[in-house]
């Protein structure tokens, strides 16, 4: 199991994935395509959408990358920016899986379950939690069903309220314990089997 307190992430090229679909630490290279999706109106209704400069993403980084409890990736597919996600809160036995956004390519998004299943893995398998949760926005209802494909499941515990657009949002919460991971695994076995190849 990898001790975030004692591996100096900064360091590390981490990857996590294969050659087709991977997950690897975002840094400066992908500045700009992450600037372009994050300023994309179509995709950002349902996170912050204030306008994101290159300069205030790479200052983001930088301020998470001296985190001890938090992993930012950009997904590749085929070697090209896919978007980004990150492991945020990887402190005691859990971890948040948050900020997924994926450019809407067909090419691109028909892995995106496959992205939620080697996150899933990532938190499991590597990084040993016993369980992890998300939050969705309640109005972002293509990402629920979207979670809710991947076999998370609603848990009013991390539900939660956040200001959005100068309102108070609820954050509907869902989790998964380590207990039910073979079973979610099990059930995507063949999308991972085709990345493999
Ligand atoms: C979160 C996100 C990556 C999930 O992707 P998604 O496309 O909504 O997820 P879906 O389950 O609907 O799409 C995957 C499926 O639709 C298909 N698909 C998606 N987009 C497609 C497109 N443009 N054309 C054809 N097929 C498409 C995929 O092939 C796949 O097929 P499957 O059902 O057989 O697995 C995406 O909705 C997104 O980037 N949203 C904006 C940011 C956001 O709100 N993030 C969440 C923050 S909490």
């Amino acid at each position: 199991m990898i001790d975030l307190e004692r591996l100096d992430t900064r360091k590390l090229p981490l990857s996590y994935g294969t050659e087709r679909l991977r997950l690897t630490l975002n840094d400066s290279r992908y500045t700009e395509q992450v600037v372009k999706i994050r300023n994309d109106p179509r995709l950002n209704e349902w996170i912050h959408h204030d306008p994101l400069t290159p300069e205030a993403h790479d200052q983001f980084l930088q301020r998470e990358l001296e985190r001890r409890d938090a992993l930012n990736f950009a997904i590749l597919v085929d070697n090209e920016f896919a978007g980004v996600c990150s492991l945020r809160d990887i402190r005691g036995t859990t971890a948040e899986w948050a900020r997924l956004v994926m450019p809407d390519r067909v090419e691109v998004r028909k892995y995106a379950v496959t992205v939620g299943v080697l996150f899933l893995s990532l938190g499991y398998e590597v990084l040993g939690r016993a369980s992890m949760y998300c939050r969705i926005l309640e109005g972002n209802r293509r990402t629920r069903r979207y979670v809710e494909k991947i076999g998370w499941r609603p848990d009013p515990g991390y539900d939660s309220e956040i200001p959005f657009d100068g309102e108070r949002r609820k954050l509907l919460g869902y989790s998964l314990s380590s207990a039910e991971w073979p079973e979610i695994f099990a059930a995507h076995r063949d999308l991972l089997a085709g990345i493999v190849s």
